[in-house]
């Protein structure tokens, strides 16, 4: 018999919310997926209910936030999942809303619920060694999603996710082709301490080192992955660097920003100034369609069939690979209006 969550016990109030019932687009038939919003105050305002799993595999699923619209894919993809199989999958899911104190916190409510498999995208990379090894201690094997946490291997099972190095490699190569090999350029990174932003600006600016001595990078500073904050940034980079020719984006969200920024400029994005960005987005294909964008690396964030199959592996007992690696493409305006029907998110 399961343990049942100690509401009391933490000082994190956890909203629970059922979709099913709730005037969502989930069919009838469908059982709920609990949606817990972590806050930071002392006294819970709910407990998460007291539900049998009846042999179901139970996954806590801790996500850093609604940041960009790679996130709310990669969000829907998990809790679609659950919802197709509500018959064999119970999601306990929290919204960290971008705090890694709240994914701690979510994750210690999960080892308290005693669920089969923790999942998580870390916000951060560090700082997860003694929250991951109260896990370890209570038998719940952990998987990383989509971003890696700098900690022992031994204290997590897996992770899924793409190669963010090679992302920003491919990113800096597509970004010589779009400007001749030579130029200004300027970078928009994502979240300071994140994996994505991390390994993406080492490929992006090691493989622009080795190879392009012509191209420079004159200025590059956080956008945190959101449209509003990428839009901002590149309104000061434009003031103080007049004569850039392009911009790297960690995310498609910054690039879609830093494009309305272009054009309150009065310049062409995607003339004047050529963009190169990571995701895959709708946007920044209809962005490039539009020709104010020129080039996506993918990044998968329909990661949620991938993550339930290898929770129920390990659940089992079964071994998993340390890295499930994903594949993924990188698209140019050239191919983008062919491209931009087929795209799921
Ligand atoms: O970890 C993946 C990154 O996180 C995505 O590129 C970005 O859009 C998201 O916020």
């Amino acid at each position: 018999m399961k343990k049942r969550f100690l509401g009391a016990l933490l000082s994190t109030a956890i909203v629970v919310t059922s979709l099913a019932g709730c005037g969502s687009a989930a069919p009838a038939n469908e059982a709920p997926v609990q949606t817990a919003t972590i806050e930071n105050e002392e006294t819970p305002k709910a407990a998460a209910p007291d539900s049998s799993s009846d042999g179901k595999l139970v996954v806590g699923f801790a996500q850093i936030g609604q940041e960009s619209g790679w996130r709310d894919a990669e969000t829907m993809s998990i809790q679609n999942y659950a919802k197709e199989h509500a018959d064999e999958v119970e999601l306990k899911f929290a919204d960290a809303q971008q705090k890694q104190e709240n994914q701690i916190k979510a994750i210690k409510s999960f080892i308290e619920q005693d669920v089969d498999v923790i999942g998580l995208a870390p916000v951060v990379e560090t700082g997860w060694d003694q929250v991951f090894a109260e896990a370890q201690d209570a038998g719940i094997p952990i998987i990383l999603l989509d971003r890696t946490a700098d900690v022992d291997e031994s204290l997590y099972a897996t992770f899924i996710g793409s190669d963010f190095i090679e992302e920003g490699k491919l990113a800096a190569q597509n970004m010589a082709e779009l400007i001749g090999k030579k130029g200004k350029i300027v970078e928009l990174e994502g979240t300071v301490g994140a994996s994505a932003a991390t390994d993406r600006k080492t490929g992006f600016d090691e493989e622009i080192a080795a190879n392009y001595p012509d191209i420079e990078i004159v200025a590059s500073q956080t956008g945190d992955f959101t449209r509003a904050q990428g839009k901002e940034v590149m309104e000061s980079f434009l003031k103080s660097n007049p004569d850039i020719v392009g911009v790297y984006a960690h995310n498609d969200d910054m690039a879609l920003g830093a494009i309305e920024a272009i054009k309150e400029a009065g310049l062409k994005p995607g003339e004047d100034i050529v963009t190169v960005s990571v995701d895959g987005v709708k946007g920044i294909f209809e962005a490039m369609v539009a020709g104010e964008a020129n080039c996506t690396v993918e990044c998968n964030p329909l990661l949620g069939p991938l993550f339930f199959e290898t929770a129920a592996k390990l659940k089992k007992g079964e071994s998993v690979e340390k890295w499930v690696k994903s594949v993924d493409g990188v698209f140019t305006q050239d191919v983008a209006k062919d491209a931009i029907d087929g795209r799921a998110y």
